[in-house]
């Protein structure tokens, strides 16, 4: 049965009032180069505001490094020999255990880029990220915003196969297929990029503080604005902070429409 908008407000336990402002946003390139690395990734200045307190790291430094070689052959793949190279990887133990390897989908010309952890069983027996529970409140998230999955919306993971046991992918298997997310989105080219839990922030931002601290602030990766929020199998769990979801998701919204948006207080 699908819902109505308000449905899926309620679903999401919110009723905002808002009007959709579509404006162009900055882009990235799709030359052929070295992906961006972390030292390239800026945050944009902050207001002054106490520093949040340190988090311990929950993931060690990569330990597992590309040589510059195989990150300068992934990054001048185009887009079709990525699929292909992701489908056959064996650049971790992962692709040892997967059924397949779930590349990612939607639009190929995104506002959005949707970024998760990696698949779990139904996504590795299916190919297609997002498609269990996780996926289900995604995609309510999704039709709250007025947008979906394949309709200026792409959908990936941090990790393309499946961790064992749903585990979360260790520092390592997240640095060997860095360079596929990072050719995705200069190819995708998004016009925004939400990251859904710590895997997903670690992966591109290149941090490990706690999602709290990175909550309603706008971060960058190569001229594309970053919105860090929480995932939807925490939200799952935690349902009083679906609402803080929706908050990220508002907050997004306004960066892809070019508003100068204050960022939230907390
Ligand atoms: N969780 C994720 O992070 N990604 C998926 O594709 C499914 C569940």
């Amino acid at each position: 049965m699908s819902l109505s908008r308000e449905q899926m407000l309620v679903e999401m336990g919110i009723s905002p009032i808002w009007v959709w402002r579509e404006q162009p946003g900055p882009t990235a390139s799709d030359e052929c180069l070295p992906p961006v690395t972390a030292v390239e990734v800026e945050k944009a200045a902050l207001p002054s505001r106490p520093p949040a307190p340190a988090a311990q790291p929950e993931f060690s430094p990569r330990s597992v490094s590309n040589t510059p070689a195989q990150v300068m052959a992934v990054g001048c793949l185009d887009w079709p020999e990525l699929t292909r190279q992701v489908a056959v990887c064996r650049a971790c133990g992962l692709g040892e255990q997967r059924r397949q390897a779930v590349f990612g989908v939607g639009d190929q010309h995104p506002d959005w880029l949707f970024i998760g952890e990696g698949p779990g069983a139904e996504e590795d027996a299916q190919g297609v990220p997002f498609v269990g529970q996780a996926g289900k409140l995604l995609d309510n998230m999704l039709a709250a915003l007025d947008i979906a999955r394949g309709n200026k919306v792409y959908i990936a993971n941090a990790v393309k196969c499946r961790p064992p046991g749903n585990r979360t992918p260790e520092a390592a298997e997240m640095a060997a297929c860095r360079p596929y997310l990072e050719r995705q989105i200069a190819l995708l080219k998004p016009k925004i990029i939400v990251l859904l839990g710590k895997a997903a922030v670690h992966a591109v931002l290149h941090d490990d503080k706690t999602l709290a601290s990175m909550r309603g602030k706008r971060f960058e990766y190569a001229g594309i604005p970053v919105v860090v929020t929480y995932h939807p199998a925490y939200l799952l769990r935690n349902l009083p902070d679906k609402a803080k979801a929706w908050e990220d998701l508002l907050f997004a919204r306004r960066l892809l429409a070019g508003q100068s948006v204050p960022e939230l207080p907390f």
